[in-house]
């Protein structure tokens, strides 16, 4: 159900309300890509100022000033959560608070001005519902809404905007990886580096992303599905992949590289490590080399766009390694039961879902 506020929003946005229960488009063919659908949101607020409340409008492109804080500097933030339609029509959320939070963190250290996380919260509702047609039927896909925050008013000097606008979209996804459900073939890259230390690679600055195009260009352009980085000092710790959080399972242990300021503080990388453990497996987050992952009896990887991904090879200095793959792997097993309690087709013990 909407919240007063929502569904005010959607009586003032212009023009009316679209009531079809799904949008006319191939829904089994869905990946990755942009999708048009009907509204946005969008709040602004000035420096120092909490942002106004926000209003839903129709999608389409926004005017900047050419010397916005975001094209001259950089100063942004994006965020990416899911919204999923179960079996018996019914909309979910998970964790949106989180991703509110991590925007929070994000814009401390961006010196941003933030929105709190019920309104954060509540333009993800509001955005979910008025794209409703666009939320995929069960086991198509999900909603990909993708909030901004971005340093909007005009800035000469380097210093922070004058003006930030938190602005929230959305398109219907399926598999982020071209691969689909088959497993990845990653590729160690040891030149390029995602973030270093001190730096804003903890964060999801929009900063982190543009700068390792090149290497997931080059990869890609060799048959690869991306690339994993390591630490910038030792180049021998594995940090994590273009798109997404590593793990890897040896015996009854769960690994991942701890979240140290260089690597993303994943919203699916917790809830995994959550689930692991409760369903019995030692999860340890510390360094992990390189050559331990190689070593490993099996990897895969974490996100929001990816969900869990297995990944059936890795190349690192000329040599490939293979992993086991298949449905009866441990990733394999997380990844059901994430998807499930995303769906709600299993039962939710954590309070990650939010039903809208
Ligand atoms: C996500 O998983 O939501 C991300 O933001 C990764 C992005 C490269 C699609």
């Amino acid at each position: 159900c909407l919240t007063a506020q929502a569904a005010s929003a959607l009586r003032d946005s212009e023009p009316m309300f679209r009531y079809e229960e799904y949008a006319d488009i191939d829904w089994n063919n869905l990946g990755f890509g942009l999708t048009r659908t009907d509204y946005m949101y969008t709040s602004k607020c000035t420096q120092n100022e909490t942002f106004q409340q926000g209003r839903l409008s129709d999608y389409g492109n926004v005017e900047l000033s050419p010397a916005a804080g975001v094209l001259n500097y950089g100063q942004g933030l994006f965020e990416g959560t899911k919204a999923f339609r179960g079996e018996d029509g019914r909309i979910f959320l998970f964790r949106p608070d989180q991703n509110a939070i991590r925007m929070q963190i994000g814009a401390e250290r961006m010196c941003m001005q933030s929105p709190s996380v019920q309104q954060f919260v509540d333009a993800v509702k509001q955005t979910a519902m008025a794209n409703k047609r666009w939320i995929p039927p069960p086991g198509k896909g999900s909603l990909y809404i993708r909030p901004l925050l971005i340093g909007t008013g005009p800035i000469l000097g380097l210093s922070p905007s004058p003006e930030y606008t938190f602005l929230v979209y959305a398109s219907p996804v399926g598999n982020y990886f071209k691969e689909g459900v088959a497993p990845l073939n990653l590729y160690v890259d040891d030149q390029f580096h995602r973030a270093t230390r001190g730096g804003a690679g903890g964060v999801k600055s929009i900063t982190n992303y543009a700068p390792v195009l090149k290497a997931i260009s080059r990869a890609k352009g060799e048959g690869f599905s991306d690339v994993i980085y390591l630490d910038s000092v030792h180049k021998k710790y594995v940090e994590e992949a273009s798109s997404c959080n590593i793990f890897l399972v040896k015996g009854n242990v769960i690994s991942t590289p701890a979240t140290v300021g260089t690597i993303l503080e994943g919203i699916t990388r917790k809830s995994i490590i959550d689930i692991a453990r409760d369903i019995g497996y030692k999860v340890e987050e510390r360094s992990v080399s390189i050559d331990e992952l190689m070593e490993a009896d099996e990897v895969f990887t974490t996100g929001t766009a990816v969900s869990v991904a297995t990944v059936g090879s890795i190349t690192y200095n000329g040599r490939r390694v293979d992993y086991k793959t298949g449905d009866e792997l441990v990733g394999q097993k997380l990844y059901k039961t994430l998807v499930g309690i995303q769906n709600g087709t299993i039962e939710d013990k954590y309070n990650w879902v939010v039903q809208i």
